[in-house]
């Protein structure tokens, strides 16, 4: 049962900041979403943050019960929305990453500075998260929750750990891209740690 520990996923962050005062989402298309979509739609005013984070919860909430790829979800998570479209809205774009006002899944083996637990799955232990595409073969692991909640749009954007094959397992029978970045080019702050020389979060 070692495995299905790390298997269980997932808090959502609603990330920081640019802004649009616009509240239709007509033609917006939200499945299979990418990042550079997402910011188009924050500049020509078809989408907002607030808009992007509760289309997620929605996903979540009407999915997770089925896929349980998601945990916990951050109660601050669109506060953090609505702050992101004010602070766009009022052209502080410029100081403004790509990630900027774009929700994230995250692992629960990475710590956040908010409301959420980072338990690693302790808490969770008897949950068996399903594959979206056929729910009795396996997600693998341990990354599951990331690719499982990518394959299902429950965001556009979700953070995995690998030390052996966590990544490019789950995202191979998700159907999803999974990338493992080189060890040691992304931070690994805040990650529960296995062993410093295979630990990767991507
Ligand atoms: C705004 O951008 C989104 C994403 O590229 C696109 O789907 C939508 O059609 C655009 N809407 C308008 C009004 O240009
Ligand atoms: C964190 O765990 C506590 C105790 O189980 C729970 O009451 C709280 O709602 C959790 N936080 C979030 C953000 O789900």
């Amino acid at each position: 049962m070692a495995q299905l520990r790390l298997q269980l996923v997932a808090a959502i962050v609603a990330v920081a900041a640019l802004g649009g005062a616009c509240s239709a989402t007509a033609g917006f298309e939200f499945n299979e979403v990418t990042v550079d979509a997402i910011q188009s739609g924050f500049k020509n005013g078809s989408l907002t943050s607030k808009q992007l984070v509760l289309f997620y919860l929605d996903r979540i909430a009407r999915l997770n019960p089925l896929l349980h790829a998601v945990i916990e979800v951050n109660p601050d998570a669109l506060a953090q929305a609505a702050r992101a479209d004010a602070e766009r809205a009022s052209g502080h774009r410029r100081r403004c990453g790509p990630l900027h006002g774009v929700p994230i899944l995250l692992k629960d083996n990475i710590a956040t500075r908010d409301r959420l637990n980072t338990t690693a799955g302790q808490v969770f232990v008897e949950l068996s998260m399903k594959n979206p595409y056929v729910r009795s073969v396996t997600p693998c692991g341990s990354s599951s929750g990331s690719a499982v909640a990518a394959a299902a749009n429950l965001a556009a954007v979700t953070l995995g750990t690998e030390t052996d094959g966590s990544i490019l397992c789950p995202a191979s029978m998700n159907s999803v891209v999974g990338i493992k970045p080189t060890v040691g080019l992304t931070s690994r702050a805040g990650v529960i740690p296995i062993t410093p020389r295979q630990d990767t979060v991507g």
